[in-house]
């Protein structure tokens, strides 16, 4: 499927959702789909390199999953890291870029350390930027950037009038990106589900009702053309 280069967004972000029942469907473990779902990220990754997309999100593990089953938190604990124990070196070939946002100290000690191990591996690499949401809760982020500009401000750093949406946007866990273009979510949901509110507020949504293990280079494909049709006004009136 042909997209023409001036309509690829250059930050995609992903709720990849449905795992639970595509494995329901099938009669399997919700661990199965969650493995599934991995096979998926793979695909999916493959298919922003192939469109020269210059970041992907992913949201991989949310604040408020934590509360999922004992036995599913666990399992998707060992899944995250031997995905990244297994496909660091296939990133790392693949000039992918691993970075990670989030409350990344609530992950397991050996989860955590083998992250920082495939961020390091893969930190000179210059394509696809892969940004795993891991813990993440926006609402918290945007709480935690609060009060880093209130310490700041304290110090006498800063006045407090000079803070403005730039300033406020360096505070937050996605300071080093640019806010996604296009956001994808598999399943059907209408819903942000506590994801990237603030860098959300002017991103094209594209609903699938795909689930996510099911989804395909294709999906990500026709995504994208949907995406390039597209005009994004960013509040101003139209330009025809
Ligand atoms: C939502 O499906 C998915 C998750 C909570 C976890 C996402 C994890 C993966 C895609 C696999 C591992 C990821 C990496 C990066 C290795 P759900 O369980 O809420 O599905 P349901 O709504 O159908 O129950």
């Amino acid at each position: 499927m042909a997209t023409p280069a001036s309509s690829i967004p250059r930050h995609v972000a992903i709720i990849m959702d449905g795992n639970g029942r595509w494995a329901k469907d099938r009669g399997l473990p919700r661990i199965k789909g969650h493995e599934q779902g991995a096979e998926a990220v793979r695909e999916c990754v493959e298919g922003c390199g192939d469109l020269k997309i210059e970041f992907l999100t992913l949201y991989a593990f949310s604040a408020e999953n934590w509360q999922r089953p004992k036995a599913e938190v666990f399992a998707l604990m060992h899944l995250l890291e031997r995905f990244l124990k297994e496909k660091t070196q296939e990133l790392f070939d693949k000039n992918v870029r691993l970075q990670a946002i989030g409350r990344l100290t609530d992950l397991p000690p050996s989860c955590q350390k083998q992250l920082h191990k495939s961020i390091e591996r893969t930190s000179g690499n210059n394509g696809l930027t892969l940004i795993l949401a891991l813990s993440y809760g926006s609402r918290l982020e945007i709480i935690d950037g609060v009060k880093d500009l209130l310490r700041e401000v304290q110090a006498g750093h800063i006045d407090s009038a000079m803070i403005d949406v730039e300033m406020f946007s360096k505070h937050l866990y996605t300071r080093y990106y640019p806010d996604p273009d296009l956001l994808i979510r598999t399943s059907g949901e209408m819903r942000l589900s506590n994801f990237l509110l603030w860098q959300l507020s002017y991103t094209e949504i594209y609903v699938t009702p795909k689930l996510w293990p099911d989804f395909t280079r294709q999906d990500l494909f026709a995504a994208v053309e949907d995406y390039g049709q597209r005009q994004r006004r960013y509040g101003l009136v139209c330009s025809d």
